[in-house]
């Protein structure tokens, strides 16, 4: 949540602090801020609203915010204080010597703001962060690493920093607890960010802080340190996306590029770890023998919102494939309601991006109670995925929409794999194992075909893009992909969706049901498909419009439904992609014609670090 940048180093920093608010955008975008410093002292420039507002004024400036080669920047999802100009980080200390911008909570702002008060200080805004620079600045006496280090000493909660001090032109000190920082390492310069994206313009080589980590940095100069611990050396690694993996690459919207990336994301994510021979996952992240897998009886999932989803299907398929129960939780619930971990049991934690807080909190819990644990993440180096030793890289690349796709995509075919090696373990034989992992490896393809359709797509969006509610429901393996399809609508069309179980319908909803609540069904082959056209024909009875989403070809399907989109004829665990294609390119041109703001709907942020 928020987006922080920070340069030092032989450019102009305007420019690429600028460029990096732009690609860090969907981590919070209701006001963003910079401060650059030189001989000449701090200067500062915020604006409420997005990173385009706030480019069009600096861009415009010459003299010291043109020329400065040290500045910092941020853009902000808000937490304490609403979303104003006054509230925009960075925020100063008392007197304008430190400045700093913060990702996180600093939970004892209040104690600190009363102190400060009682001492005569004045405070701007109503945030936290602005504590924390007045925290700083009451420490500097002309050391910054020093004050940081001194004021993060009296901090209770979460930060990720990069601040700056008047007298020391040049130097940038970074921390991180809780909340991701990333040292890009170039030559004679340094880019630092909250995340990749803003840092692989530059370079490749890059440092992820660990919590409690604190840094100086000048130039091209880095010097770590722990809180507690003294100096410590961090390794660098590469960063192994391209520089226009984060770019929109000719499409309107980052959100279409990431669905139409889909079949070579979910190839990443699967090569090498199917092996056909032997009918099962390759997935040695896991690091886990056939003995040891043997001795796992139950699969604890953990997640938040789409990834939760992804979750319920693979719960589907561990029971499905290896007969041994598997469970999904709102990674909230589990962290707070003291879960029953047993020692046959695994957690596996599942997030795009590594720093979601409730599913950080979960893994924290589950480790805690000295459960297995393990994770499936996106991105490289994310906090997640450096508590977990046991682990499985999606490799799809930088997913920038705020609406997850191509990662719920590649979860759910991670998952499959993973469904697979347990079940080879535990009782699937050789033949069907290798019948299982065929059909794993054609789900690029089935995802080709439905992307090939975009155009009927966008034109049967065009019937249901007036209304204001929508019920999703679906069977079997069908059901969490409706939960799904209604989380992907709601979010990026701020129409009213539901997804339901297709039998739940008859025990409340049903009585919602009129000409003016469309139903999309998901009534593709397979088990239940049945039952479920027998439920649009009740919704057709109450007028309810219905789209089907269909096998291709299924005569009987399409006669029972207004409008239907077709995915191509597979076994109903691998069908959950293609249908949840659809419904992704179906959500999308809804709210492309209601004239949504898609890549960055109204207050959501991609990575939610806070509870
Ligand atoms: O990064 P994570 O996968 O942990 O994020 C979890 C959710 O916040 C995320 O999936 C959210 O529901 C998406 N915006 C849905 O499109």
């Amino acid at each position: 949540m928020c987006g922080i940048v920070g340069y030092t180093g032989k450019r102009a920093a305007m420019p690429v602090l600028i460029s990096g608010l732009k690609k860090l955008e969907y981590r919070g975008y209701d006001s963003a801020g910079i401060a650059v410093t030189s001989d000449d002292g701090i200067l500062i420039r915020k604006q409420s609203g997005k990173v385009a507002g706030l480019a069009e004024i600096v861009e415009q400036e010459d003299g010291m915010l043109a020329e400065a080669h040290t500045g910092i920047a941020h853009t902000r999802w808000a937490t304490h204080g609403p979303p104003t100009t006054l509230n925009a980080h960075p925020h100063e200390g008392n007197e304008g010597r430190v400045v700093l911008v913060h990702n996180g909570i600093i939970e004892n702002h209040n104690d600190l703001r009363n102190r400060f008060k009682a001492q005569g200080h004045t405070f701007k805004s109503d945030t936290d962060s602005e504590v924390l620079a007045h925290l700083v600045e009451s420490h500097y006496q002309g050391d910054l690493l020093e004050a940081v280090t001194a004021a993060l000493k009296e901090v209770e909660g979460t930060y990720g920093i990069t601040c700056m001090a008047k007298d020391e032109p040049g130097v940038l000190v970074v921390a991180r607890s809780g909340s991701p920082i990333v040292i890009g390492l170039g030559d004679d310069e340094t880019i630092v960010a909250s995340d990749a994206s803003a840092i692989i313009t530059y370079t490749r080589q890059a440092i992820y802080l660990d919590d409690n980590d604190i840094a100086r940095i000048e130039g091209s100069k880095v010097d770590i340190r722990s809180l507690d611990k003294g100096a410590v050396s961090r390794t660098p690694s590469e960063i192994d996306w391209s520089p226009g993996a984060a770019e929109k690459g000719g499409y309107e919207h980052y959100m279409l590029k990431e669905i139409f990336e889909q079949p070579e994301a979910i190839s990443n994510t699967i090569r090498g770890r199917i092996d056909l021979n032997r009918g099962t996952a390759i997935l040695s992240g896991l690091n886990l023998s056939p003995r040891e897998l043997v001795a796992i009886q139950r699969l604890l999932i953990v997640g938040c919102g789409t990834s939760m989803n992804a979750g319920l299907i693979g719960e589907y398929a561990v029971e499905d494939f290896a007969a041994i129960p598997a469970e999904v939780e709102q990674a909230a619930e589990f962290r707070y309601r003291n879960p029953i971990v047993g020692s046959r049991d695994m957690v596996l934690a599942i997030s795009q991006s590594g720093e979601t807080a409730d599913t950080l909190a979960a893994v924290r819990e589950a480790v805690e109670k000295g459960s297995l644990v393990a994770a499936l993440v996106n991105v490289v180096g994310s906090t997640i995925a450096r508590e977990t030793s046991r682990g499985i890289y999606l490799h799809a690349g930088p997913e920038i929409s705020v609406a997850s796709t191509k990662a719920f995509t590649s979860q759910v075919s991670t998952l499959l794999m993973i469904a697979l090696k347990f079940a080879r373990a535990h009782r699937l034989s050789r033949e069907q194992g290798i019948k299982i992992a065929k059909e794993i490896e054609r789900i690029p393809e089935l995802v080709e075909a439905v992307l090939k359709t975009n155009d009927q797509i966008s034109e049967v969006a065009a019937h249901y893009a007036h209304y204001n509610n929508a019920f999703f429901i679906g069977r079997g393996y069908m059901y969490p992909v409706a939960l799904e399809g209604a989380l992907k609508l709601k979010e990026i069309s701020y129409i009213h969706a539901e997804g339901y179980h297709a039998a739940e319908l008859k025990h409340g909803p049903i009585a919602l049901l009129e000409e003016s609540m469309p139903v999309i069904a998901l009534l593709n082959e397979g088990p239940g498909q049945e039952k479920t056209l027998s439920n649009v024909a009740e919704c057709k009875a109450r007028s309810a419009p219905v789209l089907g989403v269909i096998t291709e070809g299924d005569e009987e399907a399409r006669a029972a439904c207004d409008h239907v989109i077709e995915i191509p004829s597979c076994p109903q665990y691998s069908s959950v992609v293609p249908a949840a294609v659809a419904l992704q390119l179906l959500s999308y041109h809804i709210a492309r014609i209601r004239g949504c703001a898609i890549d960055q709907p109204r207050n959501l942020a991609k990575s939610v670090t806070v509870e």
